[in-house]
């Protein structure tokens, strides 16, 4: 980048990592519209939370009415939509914070742009890999019936791809077992590599 040069501040990661007693990490939800991403990613935040620790979840619909409102769907904008998220996401965990981040994010590679921007073991992908004919059936926002009637184009599982994670840390099923049962898992997984205690 010309004439730009990165400033290094006095209080580092490390520093203010030390105030809050765990360390800092993405989740990234993906999966298909209805899959309990923010579900999911909302019962883990309240259970983190409660143990004191700092978090804060950026979820697709609620980042799309502000810092994205100027995006739709195609899959350049899709691809936007991520960059931007992951660069905010990237911010938030130099702050300390462990991010959720609840995102349809259909394409593998940009899921994966996202995982490099940070180091080893800090991104970790959860596939919420609940059945496209589970999610049309919850059809929560009637958006796949939009979608079938061709009324909402360029809709993920119906008329644009959704590109599964081959690697993915976590596969959460919402179909199959509860919320409390899966919050739990996530809860595991994050004792078990340090991030929280
Ligand atoms: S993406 O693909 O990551 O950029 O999408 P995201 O920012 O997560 O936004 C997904 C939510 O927008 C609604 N919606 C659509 N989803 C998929 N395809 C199309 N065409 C579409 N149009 C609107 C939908 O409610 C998604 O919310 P969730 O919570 O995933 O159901």
């Amino acid at each position: 980048m010309n004439n730009i040069v990165w400033h290094q501040h006095a209080v580092t990661r490390e520093l203010r990592a030390g105030h809050k007693g765990h360390r800092g990490a993405i989740l990234w939800f993906t999966g298909l519209s209805g899959a309990g991403k923010s579900t999911l990613a909302g019962a883990l935040e309240s259970a983190l939370h409660e143990r004191g620790v700092h978090s804060y979840l950026l979820d697709g619909d609620n980042v799309r009415h502000g810092l994205c409102k100027d995006l739709g769907f195609s899959a350049d904008d899709r691809r936007e939509n991520i960059r931007r998220v992951g660069e905010v996401a990237k911010l938030m965990l130099d702050a300390g914070l462990i991010v959720l981040s609840a995102f349809v994010s259909p394409q593998r590679a940009e899921r994966e742009l996202v995982r490099e921007l940070v180091a080893e073991g800090e991104f970790i992908e959860v596939h919420v890999a609940t059945p496209l004919e589970v999610c049309e059936s919850r059809d929560p926002k009637g958006l796949y019936q939009k979608a079938r009637a061709g009324e909402i184009k360029d809709f993920t599982g119906i008329s644009a791809p959704y590109e599964a994670p081959v690697g993915a840390e976590l596969v959460i099923d919402t179909s199959e077992g509860d919320l409390e049962a899966q919050v739990g898992r996530l809860l595991d997984y994050l004792v078990s590599g340090g991030y929280i205690s």
